[in-house]
């Protein structure tokens, strides 16, 4: 022991994080006092940070994304074999790993059969809305071509899906926006605009959308853009009624229904998408972070057959298909992963697990509502569930985000990591988010939920 730091020291990460990230989503200015955190290492549900401090993770790498754990060997070797074999090719040609996983996963989707490879769910519905925007010149002498999207929904980072975008905080600051997208209101019942419960504030909520499209005018709206649950919004499961008028609407004015199942899409909520939840029949559907759990990159938009017909009708026509294209969309790390992550949500039967967990997780945070006042609302589907927090049950006042933060962060010190909706709504960034991987445990369930219940008796006493 000379005192010179190793090789392995993990001080000079940590210095050269500093001096070099510029880390997602956080203010820097913290970091010039206190150190940025570092997760080294993950092995099924629990993750080690710099420090070697063991967590829990209750939001599967923070943004709902390593449904099938940590550290899996198989996904690991398929993509490195995949990588030797070959690494890339661009998308204008197959792959073997995309031919299989395509056919996996329309085997799953009855009603779709064209998968689009692309890296993020921001490219993948940015290529949807594109899809829609082409479809409006080619068949609608341009004018169709209008996207709706609700408040509180998020579908990605770029400016156009900003502009797609129902969460006002995060998209300030960065317009002027594309235009041409229009919002329809959420379907919070919770937070409801109108007087009404349960399928009759369902069916108004969607009938607001048939006013908006009639207002706009049904010739001028080529697509309708939703979330099958709310995600970064607040975690909003639909009121009853509500999908089945939004697809007579969506029939009635010949608009494309576009479902992003970015976070829901395989396996999130206990089936395989979202929509499947509701009995939905959309013309197109994205879907990025589980489809590989984060071992590589990969998101696919997959349409109908309709869909992908009207791109090849005239093909003397050198305008006349999709003219896009993604670099990376022809990785074939992406689908030989996505493979292997399918194949261990069916042989460990983690859908089952999912509704089983999902259960208790709703339970026990009914449970927490039960023993303290500031719960307002507990919402969820499978593993994927929220509570909002009130300072006032009757007038249902949000909490004030500092304090919300402030149970995250006493949550991630007794080592459970949990999330909160933020940035997202002005005054409404009061919602804790749960979701933990497909594989959890009752154990791992309970030591969430015990967390938290400890850290709201600290916090709002
Ligand atoms: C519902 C939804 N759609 C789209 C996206 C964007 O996906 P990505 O970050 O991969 O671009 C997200 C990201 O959180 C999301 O929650």
């Amino acid at each position: 022991m000379d005192g010179t730091p190793r090789d392995n020291d993990i001080s000079k990460i940590v210095e050269a994080d500093r001096a070099h990230i510029w880390h997602h989503l956080i203010q820097h200015k913290p970091f010039e006092t206190s150190e940025p955190r570092i997760i080294v290492e993950g092995k099924d549900m629990r993750v080690w940070d710099q420090n070697g401090k063991e967590h829990i993770d209750g939001v599967s790498g923070g943004v709902w994304t390593v449904n099938v754990g940590y550290g899996r060997e198989r996904i690991a070797n398929a993509v490195r074999d995949q990588l030797l074999k070959l690494n890339y090719f661009a998308g204008a040609a197959g792959s073997v790993p995309g031919s299989i996983f395509a056919e996996k996963l329309i085997e799953k989707m009855p009603g779709l059969s064209r998968v689009y490879y692309c890296n993020s769910g921001s490219e993948a519905n940015e290529k949807a809305f594109k899809m829609i925007r082409q479809i409006a010149h080619k068949r609608y002498g341009g004018k169709k071509n209008k996207i709706l999207y609700r408040d509180r929904d998020y579908h990605g980072t770029t400016i156009s899906t900003l502009s797609a975008g129902g969460q006002d905080e995060r998209n300030a600051q960065y317009g002027p926006y594309t235009p041409g997208f229009i919002r329809v209101p959420h379907c919070l019942e919770y937070r409801a605009q109108w007087d009404l419960s349960g399928e009759e504030y369902g069916q108004r909520t969607a009938d607001a959308i048939e006013e908006i499209i009639l207002a706009e005018g049904p010739d001028t709206v080529g697509g309708l853009c939703l979330e099958p649950v709310t995600a970064g919004g607040g975690v909003i499961t639909p009121p009853p009624g509500y999908w089945e008028r939004v697809g007579e609407i969506c029939k009635k004015y010949d608009i494309l229904l576009h479902i992003d199942e970015v976070v829901c899409g395989v396996g999130r909520t206990g089936k395989w998408f979202g929509y499947q939840n509701f009995g939905i029949r959309p013309d197109m559907v994205t879907m990025a972070k589980g489809v590989a759990s984060g071992y590589a990159a990969i998101a696919c938009l997959v349409t109908t057959e309709t869909v992908f017909e009207m791109f090849k009708d005239d093909a003397s026509d050198p305008m006349n298909y999709f003219r896009d294209i993604s670099t990376f969309g022809g990785c074939t790390a992406g689908p030989a992963a996505a493979i292997e992550n399918m194949n261990i949500i069916e042989e460990e039967n983690l859908l089952e697990n999912t509704l089983a967990m999902g259960e208790r997780l709703m339970s026990n945070l009914w449970n927490l509502y039960e023993k303290h006042e500031v719960i307002g609302d507990v919402r969820g589907a499978g593993l994927f569930c929220g509570a909002e927090l009130v300072s006032d049950r009757r007038d249902k006042t949000p909490a004030e985000e500092k304090l919300v933060q402030a149970v995250v962060a006493d949550c991630m010190a007794q080592g459970i990591i949990i999330g909160a909706t933020n940035r997202s709504l002005p005054g409404l960034n009061n919602t804790l988010c749960f979701s933990p991987a497909l594989i959890a445990t009752p154990d791992d369930i309970d030591a969430i939920t015990e967390a938290v219940d400890s850290a709201l008796s600290r916090v709002f006493g």
